[in-house]
């Protein structure tokens, strides 16, 4: 029997593969395919091993692969064959030019734009699925009808709102799926054949329209907000190890009223992750290319308290290890930059291994997911880092562990055990607040949470 419709997601990365493959799965009357210009990746996901971990994935991609779900290197042909064309490819910030360390590279949007034109011989409709600044659907409709073509492609933004970790349950229940087009006929009836794809599971009401520009600049501001939460909150930690307060009895007594809500209000050692930076300083490019400096200033506070946050943790670890770490062994647990993956991007823990080899430390790292990222992170870095699996073995010898992922398994680890093998005085910083300070200082450590006072024995 013929597919009802052909989709094609060019990026098989984080957001493109584990997105395809829940439409692939929810809709057997769909064929869907991914490429990649990467031959390994997508040797991977046609493999048992998936190039990411992320929970409940391996069932689906199981589920639907081979039925209505294809992943392949072939770009020509799969954009031929397509009707509907997801494009997930990324856009890093970029580092040369104008805009260096702010603007996102759109370079590989612009590839694929025109390899679009160039292969394509019938309509299409062309879905942004990428964060990307304001109005590059504007230029991705410049560049796709420049050429003398009678051939009509139709620019749509739908955000992934997904976050790592719990993708699959993002995508299979969604907060809301956002999709925006062209106020025009055409723009319209294509957001509709969008609209009929996600409602073959998502409820209707859950699926909300919006002009393009808004759909856009909704996903850097829904990344800006959470991101703004999380700054303010560890900007309030730092205020609460000075003056006695626990940062955690504050968080919940805010979070309770529903106003404000309790979610994603933990201190911690700092946000990580591919989007929020990125996002926060394409924002703040954005606001400064219309000369709007203090929407700008604004945002930007929300980066630099970040990196604040990550600088007091290393100096705080410094201080209160006699202002020495030189030879000193150092256990981090966690490299990924949050719990349930193995993805280190923007990973609080890069900078703080970095910035503890810098003291001469010798690091030793642990994660059950990252530690091959980790290397490879790592790699070029100059210093003494070894990498145990086993988070028991990993602190034995050390003077101190550091918390740098809030991995359930760190919650019920024999501690008593791993006081036992470390050197003494035994230092614990608590980059999550995930563990049972009081207990822990009773078994003998020094305990460093984030925004609460130290529990010490000196
Ligand atoms: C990417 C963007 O970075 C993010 O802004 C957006 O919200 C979603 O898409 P992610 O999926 O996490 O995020 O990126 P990544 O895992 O790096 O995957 C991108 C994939 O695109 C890679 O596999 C890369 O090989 C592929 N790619 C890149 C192409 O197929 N063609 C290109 O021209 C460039
Ligand atoms: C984020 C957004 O949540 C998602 O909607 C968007 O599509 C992509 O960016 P992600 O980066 O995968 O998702 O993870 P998220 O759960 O948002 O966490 C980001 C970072 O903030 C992590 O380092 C996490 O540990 C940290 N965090 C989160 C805190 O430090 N405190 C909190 O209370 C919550």
């Amino acid at each position: 029997m013929p597919f009802k419709r052909n989709i094609l997601c060019i990026g098989a990365g984080y957001v493109g593969g584990p997105t395809m493959a829940m439409i692939a799965f929810k809709c057997p009357q769909y064929k869907v395919t991914v490429v990649d210009i990467n031959p390994e990746r997508i040797a991977q996901w046609n493999s048992d091993n998936l190039p990411i971990y992320e929970p409940g994935l391996d069932q689906v991609v199981r589920a639907a692969r081979g039925r209505n779900l294809f992943f392949s290197t072939e770009i020509e042909k799969g954009i031929q064959e397509s009707d509907v064309i997801f494009v997930s490819v990324n856009t890093p910030t970029k580092t040369f030019g104008a805009g260096a360390g702010m603007a996102a590279d759109l370079q590989y949007w612009d590839k694929t734009a025109r390899e679009i034109r160039k292969y394509s011989r019938s309509n299409k409709i062309i879905v942004e699925k990428s964060t990307l600044p304001v109005k590059t659907a504007q230029a991705m409709e410049r560049i796709l009808t420049c050429a003398d073509t009678a051939l009509c492609f139709d620019v749509l933004s739908n955000p992934e709102f997904l976050a790592e970790g719990t993708a699959i349950q993002n995508l299979e229940n969604p907060d809301r799926v956002l999709i925006g087009s062209a106020q025009s006929a055409e723009g319209i009836c294509a957001r509709d054949v969008l609209v009929e794809i996600y409602a073959n599971w998502v409820p209707r009401e859950k699926i909300i329209t919006s002009n393009i520009w808004s759909s856009e600049l909704s996903k850097l501001v829904a990344n800006a907000f959470l991101a703004q939460r999380i700054s303010s909150v560890n900007s309030i930690s730092a205020l609460c190890e000075k003056a006695d307060a626990d940062v955690q009895e504050v968080a919940r007594a805010v979070g309770m009223d529903s106003r404000v809500g309790a979610k994603f209000l933990n201190a911690s050692v700092g946000f990580g992750g591919s989007c929020f930076k990125k996002d926060i300083l394409n924002l703040v490019y954005i606001c400064r290319y219309y000369d709007l400096r203090e929407v700008a200033d604004y945002w930007e506070g929300v980066v630099k308290i970040n990196e604040y946050q990550k600088e007091r943790f290393i100096l705080n670890m410094l201080q209160v290890m006699f202002n020495t770490l030189a030879g000193k062994k150092i256990c981090l647990f966690g490299f990924a930059f949050k719990a349930d993956t193995g993805d280190t991007r923007e990973s609080p823990a890069i900078q703080i291994a970095k910035r503890l080899m810098e003291e001469r430390a010798e690091l030793v790292i642990t994660d059950p997911k990252a530690i091959y990222n980790a290397e490879e992170d790592l790699k070029g870095a100059i210093g003494n880092v070894t990498y145990v699996e086993d988070p028991c073995d990993a602190a034995a010898g050390c003077c101190a562990i550091a918390v740098m992922t809030e991995w359930p398994l760190y919650k019920n680890l024999d501690y008593r055990e791993i006081y036992r093998k470390m050197a003494k005085p035994a230092f614990i910083f608590d980059g999550r607040n995930i563990l049972d300070h009081e207990a822990l200082h009773n078994m003998g450590f020094n305990v460093f949470p984030i925004g609460k006072p130290p529990l010490t024995h000196f």
